[in-house]
């Protein structure tokens, strides 16, 4: 039985875990190759990762290891440029397959790397880098082909999902949440891509290239991240028979590519809702098939191995899809809808001085853009009696469908009439999923 050698850098929670995957599976689905890791690099040789280094050379510098004796350079350092973009780059360039689980990388230099993996005519695989154990990038790249698309939605950053699942269910602070998701390896190494939403904008960009037959374009995201969800959004919410996700969402429109991320008001019952903890979702709609939902582990050691190992193996068995689906030359330029056309209804909370008339001053700024209002509620917490009336208080608005862009007017003309004493924290409704 001939052997795929397989030079893995990167030996933290993915790496580790794929080399155990590797190892306790010897016949790697049927490809009738052995798949087995002849090389190795990380940053430090002497760390117990759970596994032994017998029989793989080992390498500090991991393009060296991409340069070296092996058929398959596989990429789990992370990191959008440094060794991370170096490594993949000398992969490619001296004819290696890659495998990369780092959607980083790919966001910022995806048809570079395309590029490069076309020129030398090798695979650059990626299962792993979008919604982990999913097989997403194999459902719209391989089993929709050719098969119009409307948008790719959904839940795709395990950190961010338990962090909202665990304060809506136990009332944790965010910090105990996110310190928690970083202990089980969920975290990127700098978290503030996970919680302020870049993670998930980089999947997306990756899924929307391959579904619209788009150049990847990552910067062309609006991206809004979970910092600003209160446990006082995660008390509304509940009240309106919502629950608070973090979602990307990217949508074929006249204009262009629509690509956003941004916390969600998402009613309760749907698929996505019930969508708790580490776990991912991602929903593609289509005008001939309706809605697939896949849902799956989305990050974390051994599930994201998982997807590294289905990759390898589609290797072992001979198979190249190109990178994004179709040759980079066929795919349409990016183009983006102008800004502020969304259309939707909105959950606004409002910090807002306690004075005569506020009520009326929001109302008639919403009026005058036109803003219909479903529901405007004052939530006044309990005080005791012998304790002087706040001097704020919040008032909830729920929207009638509008745009973006007279909410915003809306809402800066009311921050300046001096009604809101703290900016108001919007968050968008979807109400059809
Ligand atoms: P990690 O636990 O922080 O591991 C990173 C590994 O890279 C470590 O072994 C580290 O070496 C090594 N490394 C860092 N800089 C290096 C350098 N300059 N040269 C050689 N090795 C270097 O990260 P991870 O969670 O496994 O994530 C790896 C990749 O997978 C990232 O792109 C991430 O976005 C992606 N990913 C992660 C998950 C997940 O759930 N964790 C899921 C999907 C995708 P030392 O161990 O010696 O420090
Ligand atoms: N940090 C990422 C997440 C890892 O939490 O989803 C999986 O891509």
């Amino acid at each position: 039985m001939s052997t795929l050698k397989i030079g893995i850098a990167g030996l933290g929670t993915v790496g580790a875990a794929t080399i155990a995957l590797l190892e306790a599976e010897p016949t790697h689905g049927g490809s009738g190759r052995n798949i087995e890791v002849t090389a190795v690099s990380a940053r430090d040789r002497n760390r117990d990762r759970g596994f032994s280094l017998e029989g793989k050379t080992w390498f500090d510098d991991a393009v060296a290891l991409a340069e070296s004796d092996i058929d398959v350079f596989v990429e789990l350092m992370g990191g959008a440029s440094g060794p991370a973009l170096a490594s993949v780059e000398a992969a490619l360039k001296s004819g290696k397959a890659v495998v990369t689980a780092n959607k980083a990388l790919l966001a910022a230099n995806g048809m570079h790397l395309v590029g490069l993996a076309e020129t030398a005519g090798v695979p650059l695989l990626y299962e792993a880098a979008v919604a982990g154990a999913i097989p997403a990038i194999r459902t719209v790249r391989d089993a929709l082909a050719g098969i119009p698309i409307d948008s790719v939605l959904g839940i795709m950053n395990g950190t961010c999902n338990y962090i909202l699942t665990r304060m809506e269910n136990e009332g944790l602070d965010f910090e105990t949440c996110l310190a928690e998701a970083q202990r089980l390896g969920y975290a990127e190494a700098d978290p503030t891509f996970d919680v302020d939403g870049f993670d998930t904008a980089h999947k997306l960009a990756i899924l929307s290239s391959i579904a619209f037959t788009t150049e990847l374009d990552a910067t062309a995201v609006s991206v809004e991240g979970i910092r600003g969800v209160e446990p006082a959004d995660l008390d509304a919410a509940r009240e309106l028979g919502f629950r608070i996700k973090l979602l990307g969402i990217a949508t074929m429109t006249e204009e262009g590519v629509d690509q956003r991320v941004h916390p969600t008001m998402v009613p309760r019952g749907s698929a996505l809702a019930e969508t708790s903890g580490v776990t991912n979702a991602v929903s593609v709609r289509g005008p001939a098939f309706g809605e697939l939902v896949l849902s799956g582990p989305g990050a974390g050691g051994s599930a994201t191995a998982s997807a590294v190992v289905s990759d390898l193996t589609d290797l072992a068995r001979g198979l190249a899809p190109s990178p994004l689906g179709r040759p980079a030359s066929s795919l349409m330029p990016f183009r983006r809808p102008q800004a502020g056309g969304h259309r939707g209804a909105f959950y606004v909370r409002l910090p807002i001085a306690d004075r005569a008339g506020a009520f009326a001053a929001l109302a008639s700024r919403m009026a005058a853009e036109g803003i219909s209002l479903e529901q405007i509620v004052q939530k006044t917490p309990h005080r005791p009696e012998h304790l002087p009336p706040l001097e704020q208080q919040t008032v909830v608005l729920v929207t009638y469908p509008t745009t973006e862009a007279a909410l915003g007017r809306a809402l800066a003309a009311i921050e300046k009439d001096g009604v809101i004493v703290r900016k108001p924290h919007v968050i968008p409704i979807a109400q059809t999923l």
